[in-house]
């Protein structure tokens, strides 16, 4: 079967990566971000870095974005008619940015915006990937969009941004690059092209990110994490992701736990769940990945097992809690939203790409085993 591997966003990376933004100096400029951006500088920096642009700031993205933060900052830009829309920040603001776009493109019938997508922690990916993850603000609900439309035209890799991240979000984002990078290899679409990118990205993680805990103001090992997140986001914007983001996009929707530390609490157990498939080929994607984490066993089968009991005390050291009870949840709020939680994962998107396809009766296993 044919497969396609999207041609990536041109990435501009390294420290003073912004300067590139002098280009814009003649166009109409929309920034959209959170607040902490705004009163941090990061925003007054960018404009800084394009002197004679025209500049609308909308500042007021919060995490997991819902539908009523695409109308507000639709609503501010829609008179202004930007050339081109700067998304700064996490992946909540670059995915709230690519909202933002489609809606106006759509309502300026068609009319292009250039995108240029500046994450501010080193997780989501979103920079290059065609996703955006949008809540329904009546229910609560994630939703994953996909569409080629949803793909910034580039993104900006400044190392510089990244160092105010505070340890724990550090933590957090850095356990979704390894999610992503890992889901990536195990997905049923998993390919030469991705797999170049998301065997670097584990690399990288396995590396660097404890070198940030160690060492939170060394800009290297930042670096290295920021362009670990992009590569993670070039290799499942073509494989696809897995199990772990379909029931945390159901979970971190009802229950509004960060999207990182779900993801670490879930990546052992759908390790687990996937391997115990029995399938060769399933065990032998994880033992590549486990070899990535300097785990080096001869049987398969070991190589997973000893891959789950990695990320578990990998989460430990974290403090990342391994159950939703010991993240502080109330155990009939999860009861109450089991039934919601178990069609969302199955309905998801990245559920497809999974492994071992999971029934109804499968998630409520899972769901059982997380709840503490
Ligand atoms: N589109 C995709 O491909 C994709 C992939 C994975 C996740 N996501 C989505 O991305 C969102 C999570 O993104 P995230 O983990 O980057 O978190 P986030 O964007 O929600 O930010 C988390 C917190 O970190 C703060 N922050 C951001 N940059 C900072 C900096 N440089 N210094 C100090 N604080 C900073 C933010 O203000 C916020 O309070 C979720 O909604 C998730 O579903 C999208
Ligand atoms: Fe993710």
């Amino acid at each position: 079967m044919a497969s396609r591997f999207f041609s990536v966003p041109d990435v501009y990376f390294g420290t003073n990566a912004i300067s590139s933004l002098e280009r814009l100096n003649s166009k109409k400029v929309a920034i959209v971000t959170d607040a902490f951006m705004v009163s941090s500088g990061k925003t007054q920096s960018l404009i800084k870095a394009m002197p004679y642009a025209t500049v609308s700031v909308f500042g007021d993205v919060k995490p997991d974005p819902n539908t009523a933060v695409i109308v507000a900052g639709v609503q501010q830009f829609k008179s202004f008619q930007p050339d081109v829309i700067i998304a700064l920040g996490g992946g909540s603001s670059l995915d709230a940015a690519k909202g933002i776009k489609i809606t106006l493109e759509d309502l300026y019938q068609g009319q292009k915006i250039e995108l240029i997508a500046i994450p501010t922690t080193s997780g989501s990916g979103s920079e290059v990937t065609s996703y955006a993850v949008i809540s329904d603000a009546s229910n609560g609900k994630k939703y994953p969009l996909v569409s080629a439309d949803l793909l910034p035209d580039a993104a900006l890799l400044d190392p510089e941004l990244v160092l105010s991240v505070p340890r724990t979000v550090a933590v957090d984002t850095g356990m979704d690059v390894l999610t992503h990078a890992i889901e990536a290899v195990a997905s049923i679409n998993s390919n030469d092209f991705s797999d170049a990118l998301a065997e670097k990205a584990i690399h990288l993680v396995a590396t660097y990110l404890p070198q940030v805990v160690e060492n939170e103001s060394a800009i290297e090992p930042r670096e290295h994490m920021h362009n670990a997140s992009c590569m993670a986001g070039m290799a499942f914007n073509s494989s696809g992701l897995g199990l772990v983001h379909g029931m945390a996009h159901a979970l971190g929707g009802i229950l509004h736990i960060s999207h990182g530390k779900i993801n670490a609490m879930l990546l052992p157990l759908i390790i687990d769940f996937n391997g115990e498939s029995g399938s060769l080929d399933i065990l032998k994607k994880y033992q590549k990945c486990a070899r990535l984490m300097k785990i080096d066993v001869d049987s398969p089968s070991q190589a997973v097992r000893e891959l789950s009991t990695a990320i578990r005390n990998l989460n430990k050291q974290q403090q990342i809690p391994a159950s939703l009870t010991e993240f502080g949840k109330k155990r009939e709020d999860v009861e109450a939203a089991r039934q919601t939680i178990i069609e969302a994962t199955l309905a998801d998107g990245c559920t497809i790409t999974n492994p071992r396809k999971p029934t109804a009766s499968d998630i409520d296993m899972l769901l059982t085993k997380i709840i503490g």
